[in-house]
């Protein structure tokens, strides 16, 4: 056996070889920088390359859109569970949930070939925003709005949600926002679906544990804790004060650090500007120069940048829509990460099973339960 490697939180370690997406120097997903993506695709694109590993031409791209168009829609069960949840469940654990039901309507749940995967990949990909939007609704007691067949994936989430059509500003900040959030190589959920997966479990499975990976305020959580930072600061007059006080009480500033990006994440410089016109549209300015200053501070004082779900809340805040929906909307777009990751794993799989550094006591005898003081 070789001598065991340990890195606390595998940082720097090669778990894996991936064809989908690189951070060496930028992001890109299979060889396309993630900028050139947002400027010249949509989203559905995108989708459509993480999946099928290539760029789709005009036909490939109607047919794409034409399939998952049509599995848009949810088993009657899952909407009777949606109104039966506590109205308390939090819109990412009702997420979860869909996953883990929809496995079981799904015609070809336990056939993880790679026809069948990618197959699946596309219908969950169709029926997640409407998962989101619907039991968003049913919570609110108000009607669930059909998906439209003619819309992208980021006009027919909103049409959803809000029950008309957006605007087309909010349309194409939201689709950068997907395009940024969709992939990110072996990060946590990825590593958990991939983990998953591994012992030859099945796509709704992996999806089902990536979803609750993604929910923590280390990972995806962190772009709804965003605006509860910001609102706790109140704005630019106490932004200053309130980060300073807050670093010297020990306080995590969620939005920054990265464990790969130590100089800045890209895909937060590509968001800001979204960030700032929506900002400027709904003329919530404040919180965008309270954002400067929070993030000159961070640079000054922790040499720490922010990463995507700093823009990424900012931006879905603008834009109206609700704080528990934003690490759901991260999701949302992640489907086609990991599911494009569970399809390689499984093309070419191996069990993940690393080992532990054993930190317990010393070998010892079981003592009876007579003579145990
Ligand atoms: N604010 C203040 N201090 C921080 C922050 C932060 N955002 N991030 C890290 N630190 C500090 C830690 O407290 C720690 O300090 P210490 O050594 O004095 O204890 C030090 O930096 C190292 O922290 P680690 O957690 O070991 O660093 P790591 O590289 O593993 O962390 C992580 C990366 C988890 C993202 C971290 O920067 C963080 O918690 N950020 C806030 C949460 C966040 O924004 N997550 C989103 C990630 S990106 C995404 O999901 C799209």
């Amino acid at each position: 056996m070789t001598t065991p490697v340990y890195s606390p939180g595998l940082e720097g370690v090669i778990a894996g070889e991936t064809a989908v997406s690189t951070v060496e120097s930028g992001l890109n997903y299979r060889g396309y920088g993630v900028g050139e993506l947002t400027e010249y695709c949509s989203f559905d694109e995108v989708a459509y390359l993480l999946l099928h590993g290539e760029l789709p031409n005009a036909a490939q791209l109607q047919q794409f859109h034409a399939r998952v168009a049509a599995a848009r829609q949810l088993p009657a069960p899952l909407m009777g569970l949606f109104a039966a949840l506590p109205q308390s469940t939090l819109p990412l654990d009702a997420l979860r949930t869909a996953v883990s039901v929809l496995g079981h309507f799904d015609p070809e749940a336990a056939d993880s070939s790679h026809d069948a995967n990618l197959r699946k990949a596309e219908r969950l990909l169709a029926q997640i925003p409407v998962a989101i939007a619907a039991h968003h609704r049913v919570v609110k007691g108000q009607p669930v709005v059909p998906a439209r067949q003619d819309l992208g994936h980021a006009a027919n989430f909103l049409y959803m949600l809000r029950g008309s059509e957006a605007a087309p500003a909010d349309v194409k900040a939201l689709d950068v926002s997907l395009t940024l959030y969709a992939e990110h190589e072996y990060n946590a959920s990825t590593f958990a679906a991939r983990v998953i997966v591994s012992t030859l479990s099945d796509l709704h499975s992996g999806v089902t544990g990536a979803i609750g990976a993604l929910k923590g305020p280390l990972h995806g959580g962190a772009n709804e804790k965003v605006m509860d930072i910001l609102l706790a600061a109140g704005g630019p007059e106490n932004a200053e004060v309130w980060v300073r006080s807050a670093l010297a009480r020990k306080e995590r500033i969620m939005g920054f650090g990265h464990r790969v990006y130590k100089a800045g994440d890209v895909r937060a410089g590509i968001l800001k500007k979204y960030a700032r016109g929506a900002a400027d549209t709904a003329g919530t300015q404040k919180w965008e120069e309270a954002a400067d200053i929070i993030e000159r501070v961070m640079a000054a004082e922790k040499n720490m940048y922010p990463n995507l779900d700093w823009p990424a809340g900012r931006l879905y805040h603008a834009m109206k829509l609700e704080i528990p929906l934003y690490t759901p909307i991260f999701a949302m777009a992640r489907i086609a990460g990991w599911a494009a990751h569970v399809v390689e794993q499984l093309d070419n799989n191996r069990l993940i099973r690393p080992r532990g550094l054993y930190k317990g006591p010393a070998a010892r005898n079981v003592v009876p339960l007579a003579r145990r003081s």
